[in-house]
């Protein structure tokens, strides 16, 4: 693996092994007073994000310290993005000055990929973080990890994704990932949040929150991403609480024992309720943990190789 551009990329075996070293690198970890391994000791590792994130920068930050990277933080407020420069350019003088990896967050879809080529010549690795509305692999990842912990093997698995996945990068690497993994997808959303062309993802969609909740192991809630929404009929922000909103009350249709995921930032009281999002059954905190480990297992396959010591 040199880059990271799609879940798609990632086949049955690979996907296994990447989620098998963050959780042997969880276990190891657990508990430790200096989480610092030499995995990475003289490795260069630059995040680029043009656009927020709290989450995925942190995470990868943290990954790479743990593992004895340098890590190098650049966003485009404070560099010479703001002159002018290209993505590019950017990403040539990144890798000039001694990048091993580039982590780049874009709010187009395809940046990842074009960095990837023009890169290509270099060694850089690239990893994508989140390219507009198209792929966020590393966020699939780790939803896959805490899943894995909560239900065991994903085969025959149902997990649904909830809510804006029109807009949604994490939706479509869910469903590239979690049906490499055996498990069952459906999309759950209003008819004018599903994206034109969905038969292509071959999984099923439905506009029916509650008919759909009995029958799931896992649900996926996603954000109402208004930043993405220019114009359109998209249901308000009371609509959608109303017939998409997992409450208290609509939680009582999910089985014990399934799960409730959020990839963040949440909105409170919109797609989900307070209540539930603290409850026992969502694993949110955990993916945000996991998102660490797995970040750094992505970084060990990436720029050592499996194989090699961790
Ligand atoms: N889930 C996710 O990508 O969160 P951030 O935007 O905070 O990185």
């Amino acid at each position: 693996m040199k880059h990271l551009l799609s879940a798609a990329d990632l086949d049955l075996d690979t996907a296994t092994a990447v989620l098998d070293t963050a959780a042997e690198l969880k276990a190891t970890l657990l508990g430790r007073e200096v989480r610092k391994l030499p995995t990475l000791r003289g490795r260069t590792v630059i995040t680029m994000f043009y656009e927020n994130s709290t989450r995925t920068r942190v995470s990868f930050e943290i990954a790479g310290k743990w593992m004895s990277a340098d890590v190098i933080n650049v966003s485009a407020s404070g560099s010479s993005v703001n002159k002018g420069e290209s993505l590019r350019d950017t990403a040539l003088t990144l890798s000039a000055a001694g990048a091993d990896c580039v982590i780049v967050r874009h709010p187009a879809s395809g940046a990842a990929h074009r960095l990837s080529g023009w890169l290509g010549h270099t060694g850089t690795g690239v990893i994508n973080a989140g390219d507009g509305t198209h792929e966020h692999p590393t966020q699939a990842l780790l939803d896959a990890a805490t899943l894995r912990e909560r239900l065991g093997d994903l085969r025959g698995r149902r997990i649904g994704i909830v809510g804006d996945i029109l807009h949604s990068r994490v939706a479509r690497s869910n469903v590239h990932l979690l049906t490499t993994l055996g498990a069952e997808v459906v999309l759950v959303a209003p008819p004018t949040l599903v994206p034109a062309g969905v038969e292509a993802w071959k999984v099923p969609v439905s506009y029916n929150l509650d008919a759909e909740l009995p029958g799931l192991d896992a649900v996926m809630l996603l954000r109402v991403q208004a930043e993405r929404m220019h114009g359109g009929f998209f249901p308000s922000a009371r609509e959608y609480s109303i017939a998409y909103g997992l409450n208290e009350n609509r939680m009582k249709l999910l089985p014990e024992h399934a799960v409730v995921l959020h990839p963040g930032p949440m909105l409170r009281g919109m797609e989900i309720s307070s209540a539930v999002a603290d409850s026992e059954r969502a694993a949110i905190v955990d993916q945000v943990s996991n998102g660490v480990h797995v970040r750094m297992a992505v970084l060990y396959h990436l720029l050592v190789g499996e194989g090699n010591a961790l």
